[in-house]
């Protein structure tokens, strides 16, 4: 059945495994796919920047066999003055099936509200970033082969960032051990600490350092100063949350460094070549968890 990706909170574990799934055979197959949706046109609404999510779900649909219509911001009527939900309805009329990334939270939702084809949550504001949490939850059962028991440390800017809050979601579903370390000020609403405790009763733990002795997996985010009132105190913040060289000299050998990129400063490029970062290979990733959810969404098994 075809249907929307909007946010954690509607999928059960066995939809996350089927999603799973379906992407590894993606990836097996990854240059034998090209007719599966061959045909069906994908509409990309981009609101906000992007590089990963668009790019990857572009390259996706392609390596599907699909063709692609891009939305751009400035360049359309939404610049005229446009309501969203007129633009959602044009491009529901192009397209087969719908991304949007906006920065309003719930816009995914309304999207999926308005649109008779189905619409997935490419990020709407703070609130949730779905595909990014399928793709972590891939990278971390590829690289640890288990998601359960595992000591995961989500670190950043935890307040603002939807990657986090997804995140969070699927970890704890997962049953892995989660530290959420943040600075002052930018520590996870505690009403989704509270949510996520109340349906998965997770271990959780929750600091304002950085202490990474214990860790399994490292998930850095930078901070979101696009959603901050004031951009000097985004970057006072940015300044004093860093993950260094030397923090990784105690880390366990197993240990694998995640983020969702974009990187500003929090990881510095020398620890690109660590044997700890994954970050890259995450991103690559992207291809065929989107290529699994166009397929899922659009009902074909
Ligand atoms: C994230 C986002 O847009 O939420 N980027 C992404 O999709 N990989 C993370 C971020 O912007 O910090």
């Amino acid at each position: 059945m075809p249907h929307d990706l909007i946010s954690l909170r509607d999928l059960s574990k066995s939809d996350i495994e089927r999603y799973l799934k379906l992407a590894a055979k993606m990836e097996k197959n990854l240059y034998k796919s090209q007719s599966l949706l061959k045909g069906r046109i994908l509409g990309t609404l981009f609101f906000e920047a992007s590089t990963r999510t668009h790019l990857s779900f572009q390259t996706a649909a392609k390596r599907l066999g699909m063709e692609v219509v891009v939305f751009n911001p400035e360049t359309s009527s939404a610049s005229k003055g446009e309501s969203l939900s007129d633009t959602i309805k044009i491009i529901d009329g192009y397209a087969d099936v719908i991304v949007i990334r906006h920065a309003a939270e719930g816009s995914a939702r309304h999207a999926a509200d308005v649109a008779e084809h189905p619409v997935i949550n490419g990020g709407d504001g703070g609130n949730q970033h779905p595909t990014q949490t399928l793709i972590d939850l891939y990278t971390i059962l590829k690289e640890k082969k288990k998601i359960s028991g595992l000591n995961v440390h989500l670190v950043g800017d935890l307040k603002h960032a939807r990657a986090m809050r997804s995140l969070l979601y699927g970890l704890a579903m997962f049953g892995a051990n989660v530290t959420l370390a943040s600075p002052k000020g930018l520590e996870m609403d505690s009403d989704i600490i509270e949510e996520v405790k109340s349906r998965f009763g997770p271990h959780l733990r929750i600091r304002q350092d950085i202490a990474l002795a214990d860790a399994d997996v490292v998930y850095v985010c930078r901070v979101q100063k696009e959603r901050f009132a004031d951009p000097y105190e985004a970057q006072k913040v940015q300044a004093q949350f860093r993950i260094t060289a030397k923090m990784l000299e105690g880390a366990k050998k197993g240990m694998i460094l995640l983020h969702p990129l974009p990187k500003v400063d929090e990881i510095p490029p020398e620890i690109d070549s660590s044997p700890h970062a994954r970050y890259f290979q995450q991103a690559k990733n992207g291809v065929p968890v989107r290529m699994a959810v166009l397929c899922d969404c659009l009902g074909k098994k």
